[in-house]
Order: structure tokens, then sequence, then C-alpha cells
């Protein structure tokens, strides 16, 4: 594995942090606020390649490899946290699944505006009663002539009050468990479909998380990705790619809150000089610095994996779990430097502590990724 950047990863790393401080971070405040889901930053960010990263340039993306994916991803973070999201959910849960599984028409059809950024993507996959344990799903596709009819309810679905498709994991043989689960593309444009309330969360507000509901929904058999029984490994294939995007993610939070914090103890003045003089300052920097190049590598490391076209699940979960809890020691070493301040609404830093908390739960909890490397290791040995 290369430790340095290519000079093509270097040139897109600058345009996105360019695209990201004059673009995104001037709004981040307010949308967190809000919770306005920032539509416009999503057509933008596809203009510039950002939706489908490592989608080949003939299928409407970059044509780029993973780490420059993960490169997009912490940068977008470093300033925004539900952009980030909103992109990572978009590049690898949906993209993703259609270049590797879909057929001709279906990345015609679905990839192409999807990694161009004309279309916005959701993965629907998690329900009330299945989150850790998603093969418990219940929703159903009965199949109809040359059409299955969807009924069920997803939740805490990421993009789903914006997305035009939906990749919708439903049961056509509930008996036979995970291996009766097929995955669909879904138009949310049809009859029979309709979305929630916008959730309000702790952090990632803007990242439009809503409930989505199947009623009689007729999706065409054509747009099934995949053969019926395949659905829970597209699934469980694609998280391990998207836990990378949220690695990803967990290093941009954190860094955004280190640079904020490494600032802040430069200018801030107590006892008659900058707290940065302090020891206690001093060390809380460097074990903030030292973790976030090593959940970064790690995150590289499964990257890097990925694109050598072998299973990297054990790669992605260690640099998941890794990052994310980096992120939680991170933001709130820097929230503790900034003092009162750091705990006021004024300062990014408490956005960032809020934020960085989802990353140890989506995309598979801390507890998953730890299930999932512990059966590797013990498969290995
Ligand atoms: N790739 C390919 N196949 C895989 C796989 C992978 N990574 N993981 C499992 N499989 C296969 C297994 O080989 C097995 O195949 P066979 O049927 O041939 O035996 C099959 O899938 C079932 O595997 P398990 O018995 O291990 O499955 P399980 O039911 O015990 O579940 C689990 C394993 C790791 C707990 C899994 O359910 C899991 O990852 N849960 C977490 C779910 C999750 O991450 N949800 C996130 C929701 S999406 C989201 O959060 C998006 C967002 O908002 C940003």
């Amino acid at each position: 594995m290369r430790i340095e950047l290519t000079e093509e990863q270097t040139l897109l790393r600058d345009t996105v942090r360019r695209f990201a401080e004059e673009v995104v971070a001037p709004r981040a405040k307010e949308i967190d606020a809000s919770g306005e889901f920032p539509l416009d930053f999503f057509r933008r960010a596809g203009e510039l390649g950002l939706a489908g990263v490592y989608v080949p340039a003939d299928l409407g993306g970059a044509g780029m490899d993973m780490i420059a994916y993960c490169l997009a991803i912490e940068e977008i973070s470093r300033v925004c946290a539900s952009s980030g999201v909103i992109l990572s959910v978009n590049n690898s849960l949906v993209c993703d699944p259609i270049l590797r599984f879909g057929n001709d028409e279906q990345k015609r059809e679905f990839l192409e505006p999807l990694a161009a950024g004309r279309k916005l993507g959701c993965f629907a996959l998690t329900e009330p009663g299945a989150g850790s344990d998603a093969a418990a799903l219940r929703t159903t596709a009965r199949r109809d002539g040359d059409h299955y009819v969807l009924d069920g309810d997803k939740v805490f679905i990421t993009n789903g009050t914006h997305a035009d498709v939906a990749i919708v994991f439903a049961s056509v043989a509930p008996e036979k468990k995970h291996r009766g689960i097929a995955a669909f593309l879904v138009p949310t444009d049809a009859p029979g479909f309709s979305r929630g309330h916008h959730e309000y969360k702790l952090g990632v507000q803007a990242s439009g998380t809503t409930q989505l509901y199947f009623e009689a929904m007729r999706v065409p058999a054509a747009w099934r990705l995949g053969e019926e029984g395949d659905g829970f490994k597209i699934a469980m294939s694609t998280l391990d790619g998207g836990r990378i995007g949220i690695a990803a993610q967990a290093v941009g939070i954190a860094r955004g809150a280190f640079e904020a914090a490494l600032a802040y103890a430069k200018e801030r003045q107590q006892f008659g000089r900058p707290i940065a003089d302090f020891q206690a300052i001093q060390f809380y920097l460097a074990d903030m610095a030292m973790e976030l190049d090593a959940a970064r590598l790690l995150t590289f490391k499964a990257a890097w994996a990925k694109d050598q076209g072998k299973r990297y699940s054990l790669e992605a979960a260690q640099a998941k779990l890794f990052a994310s809890e980096m992120a939680q020691k991170v933001t709130n070493k820097a929230l503790q430097i900034h003092g009162g301040y750091g705990y006021t609404r004024e300062y990014d830093v408490e956005r960032f502590f809020r934020d960085a908390r989802i990353t140890e739960i989506y995309e598979g909890t801390s507890e998953i990724q730890k299930l999932v490397i512990s059966d590797w290791i013990l498969k290995e040995s």
C-alpha cells in the first residue's frame, strides 16, 4: 500500500477542500440549526464528480479510487458532517451496489443520474424491529406478473426526505430468513410510496433522516437488483464499503474539531499566556493528532483493500470502529480545550461533538463492528 497521495488524489483533495470552505462551510451552522436538507450542495457536489467518486466516468462518476473517495468525504465532513454523510450514502450505499450488481439497463436508468448528482439516492434496510439484526426485516415483496408489490416500513433513512431513488431490501420468502431477501431499485415518485417527518436528532441534523412507507407499491421486476435471495449479501457487502465512508466522515469531523482547538489554544490567553503554552493542553493536542493519523491510516488501508477487489469486511470494520471512537475522544478534548465557550453554539466545536456521536451507531454500531472483527480473527486463527 502506498502512503503518499498521487498527484491526482492531491488535486482532488485540494479542490474539495476549496469547495468545502467556500460553499459548504458558510451554511453548516445554519443547516444544523434549521435541519434544512442542502439539496443545492448535493447538486453542486455532483458537478464536481463527488456524488460518484469511484464510479467510472462513462457511467456518470469521477472515475477515481477509494482513497480519493475517502479524501473527499473527510474534507466535506471537516466542515459539515451532514453534507459528508449525504455524499457517503449516495456514493457507497447507492451507487456502489448498482455498479457491482446492476445490469446495463439499471446502470443507465439509475446509476448515471445518481453518480452525476442529478438524482439523490438512499439505502432502505433498517426497520422498526430490524436494526442490528438486519435479517429480521419484515417488509415484503410479492411477485405479481412482471411486477413486485412492496409493503412495509423503513426507519432512520439518511437522505430519505429528498431521495429520488431508494434501494429497498424486502423479503420475497420470509420462511427462508436472510436467504429470502431481495434488493429493489425503487423510484420514489410512484404510487404507494410515502415519507414520514424529518427526524430531529442530536447531530447530523441536515441529513434528511426519515421513515419510508410502502403500501401495495408496484415495482417493475426489471428493477430487482441481483437475484431473489441475494439481497442480504448485497446489503452486507454494501455496508462494508459504507463503513469506510463513515470512517472517513469520523476522521473529517475529528479534524475539524482538532484544527479549531489548535487555533483556539494558540489564541486564548489565561494566566498571562496562550493556553497552548501549558503542558496539559499540549498533551491533549499530541494525543489528538496521533489518534487522528492512526484512524486515517486504517481508513486508507480499508480503502486500498477495497480497490484490490478482495473481501475487506475486516479492514472496513476496524477502520469504522477505530475512527468513530477516535472522533468521540478528539471532539470531546477539543470541546474541553475551548472551555465554557466550547459549550456554546457560538463555536463549531459543540456541533462537531454532537455530530461525532452517530458515527458509532449508523452503518453498524461499534458492537456490530466488534462482532465482524472477532468473527474474522477467529476464522483466520
Ligand atoms: N459480505 C458478503 N456476505 C456476507 C457479509 C459480507 N460482509 N456478511 C455476511 N454475509 C453473508 C454470510 O456469509 C452468510 O451467508 P450464507 O447465507 O451463505 O451462510 C449470510 O450473509 C448471513 O451472515 P450472518 O449469519 O453473519 O448474518 P447475521 O444475521 O448473523 O448478521 C451482522 C450479521 C454482522 C450482525 C449483520 O446483520 C450486520 O452487519 N448488522 C448491522 C446492520 C447495519 O449495519 N445496519 C446499518 C443500516 S444502514 C445505515 O445505517 C445507513 C445510514 O443511515 C447512514
